[in-house]
């Protein structure tokens, strides 16, 4: 099996190099990337993709989707969440485990990379828990869980409250290879809480999430990373201070790394005036000051990555009124427009903001992708930058429909994903 993509302009996040180069790949694996018009040897049989005037990147890769499989499927499944990635450009995903039952064992972990082969669009990583039923009591077995596949820990959707507990887990996530991925939470002093504390919330009645519920815990990670001289990655950073935290421990030689969402870098608290609870997730769109501290760390690589946080739920579960609706919003085929929104708008170059799309997360996660070399995995996305259209509900792709997002007017989307060697998706162009 082998495929060429011809004619466009490749990117290399690594090194910034932007340059005309067809790619051709052999057996799943990258064979060949080379000036067109070289001397090379394209096999009969390969099948092209025309990508003149596009640019040609490594797959994106999210390193934290919820895909709600197993004991959610009304949400999403390992296949509905698969496909909405390659149509954002995703050619890996690392799933969260808070589904049911949690995965938090051998069994759960296998099945959940078994429905990601047998979709075979982007490749799905599990992530398991890191206590028991995410319980925040005992350790889940983390060598027995990384022979399964599994590339990182994590009780996301719950903070582990027992600070003794993460201490062991760092501990135990470093022998194991696994990357432990912190979902920063003091439960108490968020509890009640619907949207992010302040003046928004005050108007609106509604019980507020201080931001100081989540900095108290980077803090805290930040100490047991210092503590034990192991590793550990923040999930969905959201404040200022937040980001102060983690500039401060980089800077102290400290191995935390982070990441942020694009709805973080794109909207305020007071988006939830107008999209209500599609506009509502855990942690919270913050302030202003906030969205301007998270794209300055994003700049000066306070926060190492991008990730969706894509979190599918359903129409009537969100129906439910604020208060009552759940925490989360889709984002997998968001997040490359709203990413390079933040180029345009002069935030980051181009390489830099591809690499926390590609490379940053794949060398965290540990896994295969990101980089287009030869010998490398054939995981590639095609991207029309310049493309500009209104995201509109019928191009949603993912079972749920829970997006700011939807009916606003985008730039930039992906035209194909190829994972493996293999065209998994392939949209329209303009
Ligand atoms: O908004 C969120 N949604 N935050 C979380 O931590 C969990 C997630 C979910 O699973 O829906
Ligand atoms: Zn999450």
């Amino acid at each position: 099996m082998s495929i060429v993509v011809r004619g466009g302009m490749v990117l290399d996040p690594g090194t910034g190099r932007l340059e005309r180069l067809d790619v051709l790949a052999v057996g799943g694996r990258i064979s060949a990337l080379y000036p067109p018009g070289a001397d090379v040897d394209v096999p009969g049989c390969a099948s092209v993709v025309d990508a003149t005037g596009k640019l040609v990147l490594p797959g994106l890769v999210d390193m934290h989707v919820h895909l709600r499989e197993p004991g959610y499927e009304h949400k999403e499944t390992v296949e509905s969440g698969a496909l909405a990635a390659a149509a954002g450009g995703f050619t890996s995903v690392a799933c969260m485990p808070n589904t049911r039952p949690v995965n938090d064992c051998v069994e759960i972990a296998e099945s959940v990379k078994a429905a990601g082969v047998k979709a075979g669009l982007a490749r799905v990583y599990p992530i398991a828990s890191v206590s028991v039923g995410q319980e925040g009591k005992s350790l889940t077995d983390f060598a027995a869980l990384k022979a399964a596949g599994v590339v990182g820990v994590s009780d996301d959707g719950v903070p582990v409250t027992d600070s003794s507990l993460m201490r062991k887990a760092l501990l135990e996530a470093a022998r194991c290879g696994l990357l432990p991925v912190s979902h920063a939470e003091d439960p108490w002093l968020s509890r009640g809480g619907v949207m992010h504390e302040g003046k928004v919330a005050e108007s609106l009645g509604l019980p507020g999430i201080p931001s100081a519920s989540e900095e108290i815990m980077v803090f805290r990670e930040i100490m047991l990373a210092k503590l034990t001289g192991c590793p550990v990655h923040i999930a969905h950073l959201s404040t200022e201070g937040s980001v102060d935290l983690v500039r401060r421990a980089k800077d102290g030689g400290i191995a935390v790394s982070a990441e942020t969402a694009p709805h973080y870098f794109t909207l305020d608290h007071t988006a939830v005036m107008e999209y209500h609870a599609n506009a509502k997730m855990n942690p919270p769109l913050r302030a202003l000051q906030d969205v301007t501290a998270i794209k300055r760390g994003l700049a000066e690589g306070v926060i190492d990555a991008i990730a969706t946080d894509h979190a599918p739920h359903a129409a009537t579960e969100k129906a439910a009124g604020f208060r009552e609706a759940p925490f989360g919003i889709i984002g997998l085929q968001t997040a490359l427009p709203l990413t390079l929104a933040l180029v345009r708008e002069g935030v980051l170059p181009l390489a830099d903001a591809i690499r926390k799309l590609t490379a940053a997360p794949a060398e965290l996660l540990g896994v295969p992708g990101g980089v287009l070399r030869e010998g490398g995995p054939a995981d590639i996305a095609v991207i029309d930058i310049d493309c500009e259209y209104m995201f509109d509900e019928s191009m949603v792709l993912s079972m749920s429909r829970n997006s700011p997002f939807i009916g606003m007017k985008l730039k930039g989307r992906n035209l194909a994903a190829i994972v493996g060697g293999k065209l998994v998706w392939q949209g329209i162009g303009p």
